[in-house]
């Protein structure tokens, strides 16, 4: 009877710390904030020129290429193999492939295509963050 009480609580031991061991996996890989952040600045950018009504193409077309890019390690990065959420992050690339062709000049061209970039990273984060 000892024996089976000493294994069990050897069993659950292992157990919890196996799951310490991979929360602190999951915490150490800062790959998908950083790709989120990364993502964030550039949208942070196109909206501060937007407020300050400073649209510059060149800069524009810079943020929108980092995006475009950078939205790119959303599924490899974030390792998930849910269809709906790799759907999500093709949306997002349709929405900045977009924008890219329409080539914004100004300040409403700008605001017109960040709109539905926007709400392709909203509608991921109301059903994943
Ligand atoms: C395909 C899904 C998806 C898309 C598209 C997406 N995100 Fe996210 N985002 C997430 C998930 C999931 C999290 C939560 C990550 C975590 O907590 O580890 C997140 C978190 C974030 C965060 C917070 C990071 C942190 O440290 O908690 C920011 C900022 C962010 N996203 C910006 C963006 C921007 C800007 C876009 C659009 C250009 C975008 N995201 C598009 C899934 C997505």
């Amino acid at each position: 009877m000892r024996v089976a009480l000493l294994i069990l609580l050897g069993l659950i031991i292992g157990v919890i710390g196996t799951v310490n061991v991979m929360n602190a996996l999951s915490q150490r890989n800062p790959m998908p904030k950083a790709v989120m952040h990364t993502m964030g600045y550039h949208m942070g950018e196109l909206g501060h020129a937007l407020k300050a009504k400073q649209c510059d193409v060149a800069k524009i077309q810079q943020h929108l290429l980092r995006l475009q890019s950078t939205a790119t390690d959303i599924v490899p990065v974030f390792g998930m193999a849910d269809k709906p959420f790799a759907a999500a992050a093709d949306n997002l690339q349709n929405k900045l492939q977009l924008a890219l062709q329409a080539a914004p000049a100004d300040c409403p061209a700008l605001a017109a295509v960040i709109m539905p970039i926007n709400q392709a990273c909203k509608s991921c984060h109301e059903k994943y963050r």
